[in-house]
């Protein structure tokens, strides 16, 4: 029984600890929850979201991850760096997280704080630029393709360095909604995958 309890120790200190940052639905935290599961070397060890009604609490409940709730007030105070101080995570995933990330974070850990963004940066992004908005400008702009961007965050929204796109078609049957889902498939797809590389690299 001690044993046990050891390894089960061992690995937790030993663990990268990736925490989330989410706003709503959570599909893509679930999507990195259920990848890393079964992981014995990296863990989503939180989240933490601004929106009490977020999809993403019952999604973590269910992996049983600690989900936190922040008001503005903390998150644009030291409240919010004093817990990645304390957490010390290896990586910090922005997944559907709407507020901007206060620049004492950014400086703090740099290179360690990543997002999706659900078309082809630098098209489509920028402040205002999320979910159906960004949809809905990639159906009216008439492009043939959409898809994923995955990068660091800096002070500036969508502006950090790229690690990795994905393209899927957008044909003219498509709407808002049903290029939404094709872009959820690719980021579920893809966004465990990534973080995984960056966190054993
Ligand atoms: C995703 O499309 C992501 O690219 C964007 O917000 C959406 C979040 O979806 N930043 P979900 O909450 O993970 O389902």
């Amino acid at each position: 029984m001690i044993r046990g309890l050891s390894v089960i120790l061992y690995f937790k200190i030993m663990s990268k600890k990736i925490v989330i940052l989410a706003s709503g639905d959570g599909s893509n935290a679930e999507a990195i929850m259920r990848h890393f599961d079964s992981s014995t070397k990296i863990e989503v060890s939180s989240i933490i979201s601004n929106n009490r009604q977020a999809g993403v609490f019952d999604r973590a409940k269910r992996f049983r991850v600690p989900c936190l709730w922040m008001d503005k007030n903390s998150f644009e105070s030291d409240v919010v760096l004093d817990f990645f101080l304390t957490e010390q995570p290896d990586l910090i995933v922005l997944a559907g997280f709407l507020w901007k990330i206060p620049a004492s974070l950014v400086q703090t850990f740099p290179n360690k704080i990543i997002n999706i963004h659900p078309a082809l940066l630098p098209k489509f992004g920028g402040k205002g630029m999320y979910g159906a908005h960004v949809h809905r400008a990639v159906k009216e702009s008439g492009d043939t393709n959409t898809g994923i961007t995955i990068h660091y965050v800096n002070e500036y929204y969508d502006e950090g360095g790229f690690i990795f796109q994905a393209q899927v078609e957008v044909v003219p049957a498509d709407t808002a909604d049903t290029i939404a889902q094709k872009v959820h498939q690719l980021e579920h797809k893809h966004f465990p995958v990534i973080i995984e590389q960056l966190l054993t690299q």
